[in-house]
């Protein structure tokens, strides 16, 4: 027998605040997660959904850097466009915090001193690469160099971009700083490490004894690790973003984005009630958690070893992580913005979240990867949720509403057709229950939507619209039955649909939904009146689809583009001239020069008119130039010009020189200038 517990705490990965939340995210943890979440209350369970922004790490301050923002503004920004995102979709957390609290601070600063004040860390120094211009250790995200595996001469320090590689820094040739340019020295720098070796026997008890029922890939990832042997796992880092490390001595850094992050489920409960350490600490409490396969070995093995070592916490009784979801056949990327983004959805498609949440969970990625295509989704919205569901659901309260003016009649005498429909609908309640709480949503949300299936048959097999003309008294039987049906939906695509479900709450006139009764026949009574029948859902155009196709196509174009231009600039560099002699390039008479005005050539894209102080004379020059330089910019600039170069009319004007310019591989041209302010007139050679 199972364990019945107490109450339930449900935690959904939290979604870090560097960018909006797309359809995988969705699809992998957050419709799951508010699935399992709305079923236990529905079952009138003691249940707690816990989520947040996580707003620490790395990539944070790439992207504040990239923006010249600050990183507090980019987790605001994208805190509120998640939270309100999540809120408008129906996802029900009870809580939805963020990492950059208060009490997240002090929470998780408290679990570090007291594994500290416990000896639980071990503290070592190690050499890490340092900017000495930015005055400060690089991530390894921030060390560029030569890819060993492909020669991509911007690979970064965890990973190659061309290749695919994961690198460490170390194994990049020429290693230079993304911040300054500057080449790196490398320095010894002090580190707490959690010894998760200390906790492998534990954890093999506990995982690969203890949860067999576990999923089989987390079980699988989870066994691997174990199998390859624990090493102690640095939790802190040099980083001027995150929560202080708080013990002496320990200026510039913070605690890990991994170290505080699961911390963060902790701090939100404290949020959220007084009565947190009930949920944290009682076995009599079931925690979940719900995440994508990517943090497996953070939930499995990181985090529990945390726990262990603080001591005083449950562990989770399962961690049901999905595979991903692609989209239209490629993998979904926030960097290449191949994805559906969810504020971007909910604008575009007012009134349509249940369809999504529909969509991504009739097609999760629950045992394998999965792909979302804007076809299925129009398949599933027109041939199941209007033709099957809105369809069945429709009739049976139109019809009421024609025939008996919306008071639902009383049941006649049973055909063995309508008792077999009563068995049938009787069956939904148990399935759905073992497939929910086994993590099965796909398999559950197909036993709800059967329930319309089954009515959509009875109505479709019992033809009361032909029978009313020759039997009355029979139409009587069949819209009671076909209205308990509508009534047991309800209640039963709840947790799949909740905006559904409300809207059939409120055209049947009932008051509230009720678990325990799914299955009975006896929901609604003769004589009660519905409400106005709607239309539940409906029929998606080409059009529409279209249009969705069409932005990821232009999204494919442009990708496509960048990418191009991207090889363009590691282009090889051209091959040297031939040889010239010292006389000939002493021909060249090239000075220094500032140039004193500087305007667009009428009716040009490319070209500048300049005024040069050459020192010798003031003259005219065209350059072309205005691709890259706005002419305002360019006056008291600086430059290098060739001074006895044949003159020659440009658009009119008489040009008398050449301002000399670097070329990249690309093609892409920079001014050349003294490196400090010269004398304009002085000989460059
Ligand atoms: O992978 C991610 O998106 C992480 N931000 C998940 C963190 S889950 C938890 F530990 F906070
Ligand atoms: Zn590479």
């Amino acid at each position: 027998m199972a364990k019945r517990y107490e109450r339930y705490l449900i935690t959904s990965a939290l979604p870090y605040a560097n960018g909006p939340v797309h359809i995988g995210h969705l699809a992998g943890v957050y419709i799951p997660s508010d699935i399992y979440t709305r079923y236990l209350r529905l079952r009138g369970r003691d249940v707690l959904s816990i989520c947040g922004s996580d707003e620490h790490g790395v990539p944070i301050t790439i992207t504040a850097r990239k923006e010249g923002i600050t990183p507090q503004e980019v987790v605001d920004r994208y805190h509120v466009l998640i939270k309100r995102s999540f809120e408008r979709l129906g996802i029900s957390f009870d809580i939805y915090s963020r990492t950059t609290s208060p009490v997240h601070a002090d929470t998780a600063s408290e679990f570090f001193r007291k594994l500290y004040d416990e000896g639980k860390f071990i503290e070592s120094s190690s050499e890490q690469y340092y900017d000495e211009s930015a005055g400060e250790f690089l991530a390894d995200r921030y060390i560029v160099g030569t890819c060993p595996r492909c020669g991509f001469e911007r690979a970064y320090g965890d990973q190659c971009e061309k290749c695919g590689s994961t690198l460490s820094p170390d194994e990049l040739g020429n290693p230079h700083s993304a911040l300054s340019g500057s080449k790196l020295v490398k320095r010894e720098t002090k580190h707490w490490y959690l010894p998760l070796n200390l906790y492998e026997d534990a954890l093999r008890k506990w995982i690969l004894e203890g949860h067999r029922e576990w999923k089989t890939n987390v079980y699988g990832q989870c066994k691997s690790w174990l199998d390859g042997g624990l090493q102690p796992r640095a939790v802190s880092r040099d980083l001027n973003w995150g929560i202080p490390v708080p013990v002496e001595g320990a200026e510039g850094k913070v605690l890990y984005v991994w170290f505080d992050a699961p911390i963060g489920y902790i701090s939100a409960t404290k949020e959220l009630t007084p009565d947190w350490e009930k949920y944290w600490k009682d076995e009599d409490t079931k925690l979940v958690h719900f995440i994508g396969k990517d943090n497996i070995v953070f939930h499995c093995i990181v985090f529990p070893s945390m726990l262990m070592a603080h001591g005083g916490y449950i562990l989770p009784d399962n961690v049901p992580a999905n595979e991903f979801l692609n989209l239209e056949g490629d993998k979904i990327s926030t960097s290449r913005n191949w994805a559906v983004w969810l504020h971007e959805y909910l604008d575009e498609m007012p009134g349509k979240e249940d369809v999504l949440r529909y969509v991504l969970c009739a097609n999760a990625p629950e045992t394998k990867d999965n792909d979302f295509t804007w076809k299925d989704f129009q398949a599933r919205n027109n041939n199941e949720l209007v033709a099957v569901l809105g369809n069945f659901v429709n009739r049976a309260l139109v019809l009421t509403t024609k025939y008996y003016d919306g008071v639902v009649p009383a049941c006649g005498e049973l055909t063995d057709y309508d008792r077999a429909t009563i068995e049938e609908i009787k069956s939904v309640k148990e399935a759905l229950e073992s497939n929910i709480e086994n993590y099965r949503f796909r398999e559950a949300l197909k036993e709800a939507m059967n329930l319309a299936r089954i009515g959509n048959k009875y109505l479709a097999d019992s033809e009361p619209w032909k029978v009313v003309k020759s039997d009355p008294e029979r139409v009587k039987t069949i819209l009671w039955l076909s209205l308990q049906i509508t009534a047991n939906l309800a209640t039963a695509v709840e947790p799949f649909m909740p905006f559904t479900a409300r809207k059939l709450l409120t055209m049947l006139g009932m008051e509230g939904f009720d678990w325990e009764r799914l299955g009975e026949t006896s929901l609604l009574e003769a004589g009660h009146r519905i409400g106005k029948p709607e239309l539940l859902f409906e029929k998606i155009e080409d059009d529409v689809i279209e249009r969705q196709m069409a932005k990821l196509e232009d999204i494919k174009r442009r990708n496509a583009e960048a990418a191009a231009a991207a090889e363009a600039a590691t282009a090889t560099v051209e091959a040297q001239k031939a040889e010239i002699t010292f006389d000939d390039f002493s021909r060249n008479d090239i000075r220094v020069s500032t140039i004193i005005a500087a305007e667009r050539v009428p009716k040009t894209q490319k070209l500048l008119h300049l005024t040069i102080d050459t020192g010798i004379d003031t003259r005219e020059i065209v350059s072309g130039i205005a691709e890259y330089y706005e002419p305002e910019t360019l006056v008291g600039r600086q430059i290098l010009v060739l001074v006895n170069l044949e003159p020659r009319k440009i658009r009119g004007i008489e040009s008398r020189g050449m301002i000399l310019m670097a070329a990249d591989p690309s093609g892409r041209l920079t001014l050349l200038s003294p490196a400090a302010d010269t004398a304009n007139g002085s000989v460059v050679g």
